[in-house]
């Protein structure tokens, strides 16, 4: 039994870059739960985990320790292998949208609790509320018929699960201590262990619009969050996926959602298509659905141009009581921004960079996301980028698209948005969307 003080002594020994063991980190979860380890203290373990690190054991006590205060989903009354997936959060990421009716259409089970948008990254709960009428807030035994029923069903964060992550997040968030690889992996993970699926894919993102900035970090990050999934018997893998610049061509609820509507029925963009395709066969070969990632990618194709995809969308939107006519004319159905305003360069070129990060934050300006946790969000605002890295524009193109219901915003993010584009004289590589598979 410790006592009261020991805080400190732990607290010192991380200081001292030591390690703690699991009555040490249970002790700090414990305390502040209940309420006897005050934020400035809780504080100082992440700022000095953050400096400090943690290793595989400490990350796993930590996780641990979480899932300890969380409701776990029974999915028991699921027929069938149950899979998840998670990103890391990035700008323009719609791809549980798309992902989720394509397991469907093939067989698996996706019960899937999302977030919302934290920051300058997108939320899929937000992106799912664009839709007229849409509940993300259905009970345990509606879920998991919903699940049996049509394959997918995907609500929003319950008091129940997780709440520890809850509370460290709201914490990490104002100390600057978001971006630690095991902090990040012990939230993740404890809330995919609460999440209660067989099978998880974990999309690690790289670059700017990532909490990863280089593809070390991000390895790391998929190593911790593997090695964590494997002690608590979950089959685990990692893809990590290029997020230097938007995934897609839009940022913003509902024209992201517009989007991933136009993805299903086979007009999607290739990066967003083809991340879709890697995690979906990596969690299809996982799930024991097929025998290779070759036979996986033909049924997820022929799924898709069969037009079974956008017919489980379907289903699972009016499961949901979304206005399904969002499928076949996503531009009447999805709510518009009042003022729409376009940029072009004056000197044509080939864009070079897209800074992710700065057009997510350009995003969040003009509506589409949140500063902290409880600020309205407008599902009407956005951007879209008509053009990717490597693509040539000539002079007058517009390279960006700005969608918001206050004329002041739109004028004061114009030239935040502008900066975000890097064009060169002559083309370049353009690099991958997907830069490693990790098991
Ligand atoms: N996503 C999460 O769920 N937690 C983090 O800490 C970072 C990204």
């Amino acid at each position: 039994m410790k006592e009261k003080d020991d805080m400190i002594n732990i607290l010192a020994k991380k200081r001292d870059g030591k390690s703690l063991s699991s009555q040490d980190i249970e002790y700090i979860i414990d305390g502040y739960m209940s309420n006897d380890i005050p934020d400035y203290q809780m504080s100082a373990f992440l700022m000095a985990a953050y400096i400090r690190g943690m290793n595989a054991d400490e990350s796993y006590n930590l996780t641990k320790a979480m899932v300890k205060y969380s409701e776990i989903m029974d999915l028991s009354g699921v027929d069938g292998i149950k899979v998840d997936k998670h990103s890391t959060g990035g700008v323009g990421d719609k791809v549980t949208l798309v992902l989720g009716p394509m397991m469907a259409a093939v067989g698996a089970k996706m019960a899937k609790i999302s977030g919302r948008g934290l920051g300058f990254t997108g939320g899929t709960i937000d992106k799912l509320e664009s839709i007229p009428g849409f509940n993300v807030n259905l009970d345990k035994d509606r879920f998991v018929r919903q699940v049996n029923d049509i394959g997918i069903a995907i609500i929003g964060q319950t008091e129940e699960i997780c709440p520890t992550d809850k509370k460290i997040y709201a914490l990490r968030d104002v100390t600057a201590t978001v971006s630690s690889a095991p902090l990040i992996a012990s939230s993740i993970m404890s809330k995919k262990i609460a999440g209660g699926a067989d099978v998880i894919v974990l999309d690690v993102k790289v670059g700017s619009g990532a909490f990863m900035k280089t593809l070390d970090d991000a390895k790391g990050l998929a190593t911790e969050l593997i090695s964590i999934g494997k002690r608590f018997g979950k089959r685990v893998v990692a893809v990590i996926s290029n997020m230097d610049q938007p995934l897609g061509t839009t940022i913003g609820n509902s024209l992201e959602v517009e989007e991933a509507v136009d993805a299903m029925r086979g007009f999607g963009p290739a990066d967003l298509l083809d991340l879709c395709f890697t995690l979906g066969s990596q969690l299809m070969v996982k799930a024991g659905l097929v025998s290779s990632t070759q036979e996986a990618i033909e049924k997820l194709s022929d799924a898709l141009e069969s037009g079974k995809v956008i017919e489980k969308f379907r289903q699972f939107v009016e499961a949901q009581e979304g206005d399904s006519r969002v499928i076949d004319n996503p531009r009447r159905i999805l709510p518009h921004a009042k003022f729409v305003e376009d940029i072009s360069i004056a000197e044509g070129g080939y864009i070079r960079r897209i800074n992710a990060e700065e057009l997510g934050v350009a995003a969040r300006i003009l509506g589409a996301g949140r500063k902290v946790k409880d600020d309205p969000i407008d599902h009407t605002a956005g951007i879209i980028i008509p053009h990717k890295v490597g693509d040539y524009i000539n002079a007058g193109d517009t390279i960006a698209q700005m969608h918001c219901n206050d004329a002041h915003t739109l004028a004061a993010v114009s030239g935040l948005v502008y900066e975000a584009f890097q064009l060169s004289a002559s083309p370049h590589d353009v690099p991958p969307i997907i830069y490693d598979i990790i098991e």
